[in-house]
């Protein structure tokens, strides 16, 4: 992030705008509206400037730019457009250490003006960091489509309670609750509707019960957080992560997601360090049900799937053993995230017409899997944690009747920026690993299918120069 959103407030501080023209006539219009004591210096400029001015809503100097003109400002504007002019006041706002926008010129500017949605009081800011305003116009109005008229109705409302409910609910975590209920229930949605009388019953009958803020028993969302792309996170995955007191989370989960997270929720890392060990297992089951029965909204969050090669069935055992409420928000297992991305079809009616997630690794190393029901043609298998062992899961196939020559895929990083994707035939899987040097995480598809890969944009290697590393 390059620049940190501010809102500032300007009720009654003076503000210098240099520039009297179209430009300059929207940035008024910005500060007029901020309450903000304007002071135009210009030598002309538009009719509306000037009937501003005739309102006593702004001051009018009609003169050229002075430096001393900034003494004393709380921000200034440069609208002037012209280059000699602008770098003048933004020279002499930042001589005096104050900040300056120059409009049109961020390389001159200390603060950029943001494109604005405003249903005050809420309000939006949205910025590209100065790269395309257009951009930032289009984004205001998709957001402007999605934001309710009453936005601002809503808020108000809320806030002419906001003392009433902390006298009346003393606890922190209680009150935020509390108002999310209110907030996604149905006396926010009478206050969008102009219901506002029904809204204010309803609300005072709500605080005015004896346990208004009586902290629920706490709950446990075991959250899919998908395979890397934080666009294939579920709308449901991204509630439960907004609605979070703790977040507990996996190695596999990127920062991308992490910063969908509610901001004031506590993480805790449960994950293998590059040095370390994860977790162990129990702990993490114990981390859960002691933070739930503390009143906590818990999210454990996953990636891929929680019951897809994931352990969440041990630990909503675990939970639900001990008597606390727990959900299981699916998530995008790799198995499909991956294919999708790299536009192999698990099955095909010409190609496939079964598909097992089967898992390389079993408890203690070799996984326990009946090889000869694996191995018939037209059936793809997709392999989590099997890279480690290529070898002997290729021999264990091939000597169960695989063609040497089936093809494979091997994906890295599906669906996220680095992904890979690598093909070959099951006798060379091995040599594949070890030549591309495949790293964490990946997974191996093995079958017709994998011949459908949409592998031209990636790093192909061929087959034809892969040593054979099995002798078959
Ligand atoms: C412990 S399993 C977790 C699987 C997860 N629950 C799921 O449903 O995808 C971890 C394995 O999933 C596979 N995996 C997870 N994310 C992946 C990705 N983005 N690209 C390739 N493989 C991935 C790898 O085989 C990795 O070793």
């Amino acid at each position: 992030m390059e620049n940190l959103p501010l809102f500032f407030r300007l009720r009654k501080r003076p503000v210098l705008l240099v520039g009297a023209g179209a430009a300059a006539v929207a940035k008024a219009r910005l500060l007029l509206a901020a309450g903000a004591d304007v002071r135009v210096v210009a030598p002309q400029g538009l009719g509306e400037v000037a009937d501003w001015a005739a309102q006593g809503r702004l001051r009018w100097e009609r003169r050229a730019f002075d430096p001393a003109d900034v003494a004393g400002m709380t921000l200034v504007i440069g609208a002037m457009g012209d280059d000699e002019l602008d770098a003048a006041v933004a020279d002499a706002a930042k001589e005096a250490a104050i900040p300056v926008n120059i409009v049109d010129r961020p390389e001159l500017s200390s603060f950029i003006v943001p494109s604005i949605v405003d249903r005050s009081p809420v309000t939006i800011g949205i910025s590209t960091n100065g790269s395309s305003p257009v951009l930032a116009r289009r984004l205001r109005e998709q957001i402007e489509t999605l934001l309710p008229t009453n936005l601002g109705r809503l808020a108000n409302f809320l806030n002419s309670f906001r003392s009433a409910v902390k006298a009346k609910v003393d606890s922190f975590d209680a009150r935020r609750r509390l108002w999310e209920d209110i907030i996604d229930g149905p006396i926010a949605r009478d206050v969008l509707a102009g219901r506002e009388t029904d809204a204010r019953e309803a609300m005072l009958s709500r605080i005015n019960r004896r346990h208004a803020g009586e902290v629920a028993y706490g709950h446990v969302d075991i959250v899919g957080a998908g395979p890397g792309d934080p666009e294939l996170l579920t709308v449901k995955a991204l509630r439960a992560l907004q609605d979070a007191d703790l977040v507990v989370y996996d190695r596999l989960i990127g920062d991308e997601i992490l910063d969908l997270v509610r901001r004031d929720a506590e993480r805790i890392y449960v994950g293998k360090a590059r040095s370390n060990h994860a977790v162990p297992q129990d702990q993490i089951n114990e981390l859960l049900v002691t933070h739930a029965r503390a009143g906590r909204r818990v999210v454990r969050l996953k990636g891929g799937d929680p019951f897809v090669f994931g352990r969440g069935g041990e630990e909503v055992e675990r939970l639900r053993a001990a008597g606390i409420s727990t959900a299981v928000i699916p998530g995008i297992t790799a198995a499909t995230g991956c294919a999708a991305s790299a536009g192999l079809p698990l099955t095909h009616r010409d190609h496939a017409s079964a598909v097992t997630f089967v898992t390389g690794h079993g408890v203690d190393g070799e996984p326990d899997v009946d090889w000869s029901a694996l191995s018939g043609p037209r059936h793809t298998l997709v392999v989590y944690m099997g890279v480690s062992r290529a070898g002997s899961l290729a021999r264990q196939l091939i000597g169960h009747g695989r063609a040497p020559d089936t093809p494979i895929a091997i994906i890295e990083n599906g669906t996220r920026p680095d992904e890979r994707v690598i093909v070959g035939t099951l006798a060379n899987v091995p040599s594949l690993v070890r030549t591309a040097q495949v790293g964490a995480p990946a997974l191996i598809v093995i079958g017709e299918v994998a011949a459908l890969a949409d592998a031209a944009r990636e790093l192909v290697f061929s087959t034809s120069n892969i040593p054979n590393a099995l002798a078959v």
